[in-house]
């Protein structure tokens, strides 16, 4: 039932990955439809490279016009819808923003990634205001290292958490996370011969998947 999109100004920010990392997660247990709504279609393209889920099915968006039936239609369906936008401001990421329960914003560690997160929530806030009803929001660190934090990142992580909420699970840059790209499904069904780290990538996945779920449950009770 919840709507959650994956949103950020900033092309490459990790809006895909983090959507399908939590879209294969939640799908381990629940029903799950993801909608592609990126012109770039990046999503449908990870989605035809194995084959489905039983549990996880991927659409194409239409585009504005058809976005908010696609996503009643998906909502009547799914236990969870997850939405891939594109990394700009358009009335299809406005429409989707606008039907959401809880939007995610990726950001790396890096000043431009921070500023475009700040960016995305001053929209989202817009977009809040003109549904007069609130859309939680939470900044998610993706691509990060799981090094010690620099003074540069550590600035900008306190810069993050004065402008809104920033999930306490950070999505590391890891290899079995880019190459779901090119494998296909999800981080169970790579080839641990050929990826390394994948039980730490897992366990990555499920933290920020019960980071999101209990995130949600809190704007609910709210
Ligand atoms: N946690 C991660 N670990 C490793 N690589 C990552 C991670 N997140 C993203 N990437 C890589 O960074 C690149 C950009 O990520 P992604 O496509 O998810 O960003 P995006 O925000 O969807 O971009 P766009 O706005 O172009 O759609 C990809 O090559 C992806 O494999
Ligand atoms: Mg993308």
């Amino acid at each position: 039932m919840p709507v959650i999109s994956f949103a950020s100004s900033k092309g490459g920010a990790g809006k895909t990955t983090s959507a399908i990392i939590l879209g294969t997660e939640l799908a381990e247990g629940t029903s799950v439809i993801m909608i592609d709504a990126d012109p770039a279609q990046r999503l449908k393209r990870w989605a035809s490279l194995s084959p489905a889920h039983p549990s996880l099915d991927v659409i194409s968006s239409g585009g504005e016009r058809s976005i908010q039936s696609e996503i009643d239609d998906a909502k009547s369906k799914a236990a969870f819808v997850l939405i891939d936008l594109e990394g700009s401001a358009s009335r299809l990421t406005s429409f989707a923003i606008s039907e959401s329960d809880f939007v995610i914003i990726p950001s790396g560690e890096e000043q431009q990634d921070a500023d475009a997160a700040i960016d995305t929530l001053a929209e989202i806030a817009m977009e809040s205001r003109a549904r007069r009803r609130p859309i939680p929001a939470a900044i998610l660190l993706a691509r990060t290292s799981a090094a010690v934090k620099s003074r540069l990142e550590k600035h900008i992580h306190s810069e993050l958490k004065r402008a809104g909420r920033v999930f306490e699970t950070e999505l590391h840059r890891r290899t079995a996370f880019s190459s779901l790209h090119n494998a296909g499904g999800g981080l169970r069904q790579l080839d641990r011969s050929d990826v390394n780290g994948v039980d730490k990538a897992i366990a990555n996945a499920q933290a920020f998947a019960a980071e999101v779920v209990e995130l949600l449950e809190e704007t609910q009770n709210a």
